[in-house]
């Protein structure tokens, strides 16, 4: 999430709401009548994604790539990457499909696509649960199709994104320490994240992600009555 700008909407989703979307895509391959002998899923997103539409086609063959978006320090290459390479074997011969959480700007599921068509393979065909409106590329099968450009937060890293978007919040606010009903605000204020919202997608999990900051040293506690937060001043920097 680090090269995103200060203030931008993001969107707290859950299992269920996920596990429809896994739904809905596998029901757009069965539709289509493409059977895949394997599923791609690229990591870490499509994981889940990848999983679930193993067991809905009823596929055992699931393999995974990594795609790494950046070269040297904070520096963006146009183009991702393949970190981890798949096994000899994984796909040759093989109808395809390529799996990803998200198509956002399009850029890694198009290079895995691209990567796979060049390991000999049958047919290989895309799929993600989500797609932008900023996407370049189409994948062939889409769960949901969002207009307005937003960072999800999937449940598979409620807390990682959490503890980065409360980190990020609280470096700007700059005068802490904050109450969680102030860290509440600060979210409300730069990410549209309405408390509602949060608490029917990922109920009570606040004070899971505070507490989760304070062991790892990011924040710490201040007061003894009402309990307030403050970054750490030696806290690993935020996104
Ligand atoms: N990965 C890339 N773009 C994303 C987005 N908009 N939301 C969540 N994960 C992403």
């Amino acid at each position: 999430m680090s090269d995103l700008p200060d203030e931008f909407k993001c969107t707290i989703t859950n299992w269920d709401y996920i596990y429809d979307l896994c739904r809905e895509v596998s029901d757009d391959v069965k539709a289509a009548e493409f059977e895949p002998d394997v599923v791609v899923a690229l990591a870490r997103g499509g994981w889940f994604a990848g999983r679930v539409i193993c067991d809905f086609l009823g596929l055992d063959d699931l393999t995974s790539l990594k795609m790494e978006h950046y070269v040297g320090t904070a520096q963006k290459s146009g183009e991702p990457t393949v970190r981890y390479p798949m096994p000899e074997g994984s796909v040759e011969g093989k109808d395809v499909l390529v799996m990803d959480d998200i198509a956002d700007t399009g850029g890694s599921i198009r290079r895995a696509h691209e990567y796979v068509t060049d390991r000999d393979p049958g047919e290989v065909r895309t799929a993600t649960l989500q797609l932008l409106g900023t996407s370049e590329f189409e994948p062939d099968f889409v769960g949901e199709r969002l207009d307005e450009w937003a960072w999800i937060v999937y449940p598979w890293n409620f807390i990682e994104d959490m503890i980065d978007l409360t980190t990020g919040v609280m470096e700007k606010g700059a005068d802490g320490p904050y109450t969680a009903e102030e860290i509440r605000g600060l979210l409300r204020e730069y990410h549209r994240v309405e408390r509602i919202e949060m608490e029917i997608a990922q109920p009570g999990r606040l004070s899971e992600v505070l507490e989760e900051m304070a062991r790892r040293g990011i924040v710490e506690t201040v007061g003894e009555g009402e309990v307030a937060w403050r970054l750490h001043e030696d806290a690993p920097s935020g996104p």
